[in-house]
C-alpha cells in the first residue's frame, strides 16, 4: 500500500492506545501460570496481535475480540510446534518458549528469523533454559527444549528484552536468580503481573530474586495493558517535528523520561501533568548527541524518529544505537528526501542540517515507517510516498485516523481506506 503525506503541523489531542509489546507477556503470564482464561484489555487492533492470536490457535487455544479486550480460552493449549509461517512473522511470539517451559516443561519453536534491523538470535533464551536444567535441542530450524525446570542462576551476557520475559516465564515454579535482565517497562509489568499471582520476585539491583514454589495456580487471569510508549514517543516527536502543538493523553510519563528530557535538552516545550504530555514545538533545535540503549536510556524504538527531527537542528548532531547498531534503514530512505546525513565506519548517524523535499520512499520495517511518516510532515516542495505502508499499521492502532485527526496530512488508496473503516467497526 502506498500512502501520500505532505507538509502540516500537528495540532490536538491524540488518544495513546495500549503497548503492542506489553501484550505478548500478558500472554505469556496467562499460559505460563497455568490459566484456563486469560483476558486482556486495552488491546491495540493491530495485526501482530491478530496473528499472535493465530499462534495460540495453532496450539489448541480458542479466542474471543470484543472492543479493546482479547479473551484467550487456553484450556486445550498443548505443547504442539508452532507453524514456521505464523511465528516467524513475529518477534513477540518468542515468549511461546518460556510460557510453554513454565506450564508445560516442554516446547517446540522455530527458529526465529531475523529481520531488517539486524540479526535477531536467540542464544541468550536458550542459555537461559539450558541453565535453569532444561535439555535443549537445536536442528533443523527448530530448537525444542524439556524437562523439569530446577532452582539456579541465570546470567545473561547482553540485556535482552523477550530473552528475560522467557527466563522469567520458565522459572515461575522454581527459586531462580537473573543476573543483567532487562528493565523496560513491558518486563515490569510483567513482573507486577506474575505477583498478583503468588510468585515472589524482588528486584535487587541488577538481579530479579523469583520464588514460584508457593503460588496460585489461578483458573483464570486478567490483565490491563499498559499504554504504548514507543507510540506515545512517536507522536511527541512528530508533534516537535512540525513545529505544531499536540496534547497526548494516556501515557506513563515515567516509561518516557530519557525521551522527554532529550526532547528537552533540543529545545522543545513539553509539559508533563500526570497521565498527559503536552508538546509546544518550533522551527529549529539544538543539536544533541544521543546513544539508545537498554531502558532507562533513550529507546532504539525511536532512535528512526528523533533521526528525522535532528535535520531541523541548527548543528551536527550524532546517533548511536548500541542496541541495533544495524537500524539505519531510515538514513537511506532520508536520504532520498534530501536529508544530509553520514553514517561513520562505527554505525553512527552523523546528521547535520537538512532541508527534506518530498519524494517517493520505502518503508522497510516498523519504526523506520514511523519516521519516513514524520519525514513527510515536514518535507517541503512536493508529497511524500511512501510504500509498504502496511508495515506500520501492524504496531500502531488506528495510526492514519490518529493523524489525521490532529491535522496530518495522510491519504491512503480507496481500498486499504475501506479496509481501514471495516478494521475499526471489527
Ligand atoms: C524487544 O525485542 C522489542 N520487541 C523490540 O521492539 C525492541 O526494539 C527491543 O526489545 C529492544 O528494546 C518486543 O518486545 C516484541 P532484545 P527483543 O532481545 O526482545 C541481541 C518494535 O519495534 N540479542 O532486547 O527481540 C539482539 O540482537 C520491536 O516494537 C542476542 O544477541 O530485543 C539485540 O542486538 C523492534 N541474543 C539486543 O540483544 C539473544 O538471544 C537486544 O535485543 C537476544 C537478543
Amino acid at each position: 500500500m502506498i500512502v501520500r503525506v505532505e507538509k502540516s503541523k500537528l495540532y490536538g489531542e491524540v488518544e495513546i492506545s495500549g503497548g503492542k509489546n506489553a501484550f505478548f507477556p500478558a500472554v505469556g503470564a496467562g499460559i505460563a501460570l497455568g490459566a484456563n482464561r486469560i483476558k486482556i484489555s486495552n488491546t491495540p487492533k493491530i495485526k501482530d496481535i491478530d496473528i499472535m492470536l493465530e499462534i495460540l490457535k495453532s496450539l489448541g487455544c480458542s479466542v474471543r475480540k470484543y472492543n479493546d479486550t482479547v479473551e484467550i480460552d487456553a484450556e486445550k493449549i498443548q505443547p504442539k510446534e508452532v507453524p514456521q509461517e505464523l511465528f516467524g512473522k513475529i518477534r513477540g511470539a518468542i515468549v511461546i518458549f518460556g510460557a510453554l517451559l513454565g506450564r508445560f516443561g516442554k516446547v517446540k519453536i522455530p527458529m526465529p528469523g531475523g529481520c531488517r534491523i539486524g540479526e535477531r538470535p536467540i542464544d541468550q533464551h536458550i542459555k537461559a533454559a539450558h541453565q535453569l536444567g532444561f535439555y535443549v535441542k537445536e536442528e533443523n530450524k527448530t530448537v525444542e527444549a524439556h524437562g523439569i525446570p530446577k532452582d539456579g542462576k541465570i546470567l545473561f551476557d547482553i540485556k535482552t528484552v523477550t530473552g528475560t520475559e522467557n527466563a522469567i516465564l520458565m522459572s515461575v515454579n522454581s527459586c531462580v536468580e537473573i543476573e543483567n535482565f532487562a528493565k523496560e517497562p513491558e518486563v515490569i509489568e510483567l513482573i507486577n503481573n506474575l505477583k498478583k499471582f503468588g510468585v515472589k520476585i524482588e528486584i535487587n539491583n541488577n538481579k530479579l530474586l523469583i520464588d514460584g514454589k508457593h503460588r496460585d495456580f489461578p483458573d483464570s487471569v486478567e490483565f490491563r495493558l499498559i499504554p504504548d510508549r514507543i507510540e506515545a514517543g512517536t507522536f511527541i516527536i512528530a508533534g516537535a517535528a512540525t513545529g505544531g502543538h499536540i496534547k497526548l493523553r494516556n501515557v506513563i510519563i515515567d516509561h518516557l523520561r530519557s525521551t522527554i528530557d532529550k526532547l528537552k535538552d533540543i529545545g522543545v516545550n513539553i509539559i508533563e501533568n500526570e497521565n498527559e504530555i503536552e508538546v509546544i514545538g518550533r522551527d529549529l533545535y539544538e543539536p544533541t548527541e544521543i546513544v539508545a540503549d537498554s531502558y532507562p536510556a533513550f529507546p532504539t524504538d525511536l532512535q528512526p524518529q528523533i533521526t528525522v527531527l535532528l535535520t531541523k537542528a541548527k548543528g551536527k548532531s550524532i546517533l548511536k544505537d548500541n542496541v541495533f547498531p544495524e537500524r539505519l534503514n531510515h538514513v537511506f530512505e532520508l536520504i532520498k528526501l534530501g536529508a544530509n546525513i553520514k553514517i561513520s565506519e562505527d554505525n553512527r548517524i552523523i546528521v547535520y542540517p537538512s532541508r527534506l523535499r518530498g519524494s517517493r520512499t520505502n518503508a522497510t520495517d516498523l519504526r523506520s515507517s514511523a519516521a519516513l511518516v514524520i519525514a513527510g510532515l515536514i518535507a517541503e516542495d512536493s508529497p511524500t510516498f511512501i510504500e509498504n505502508f502496511e508495515i506500520l499499521e501492524r504496531g500502531y492502532e488506528n495510526f492514519v485516523y490518529k493523524l489525521r485527526k490532529i491535522g496530518g496530512y495522510i491519504s491512503i488508496p480507496m481500498e486499504a481506506e475501506h479496509q481501514c473503516i471495516q478494521y475499526l467497526l471489527k
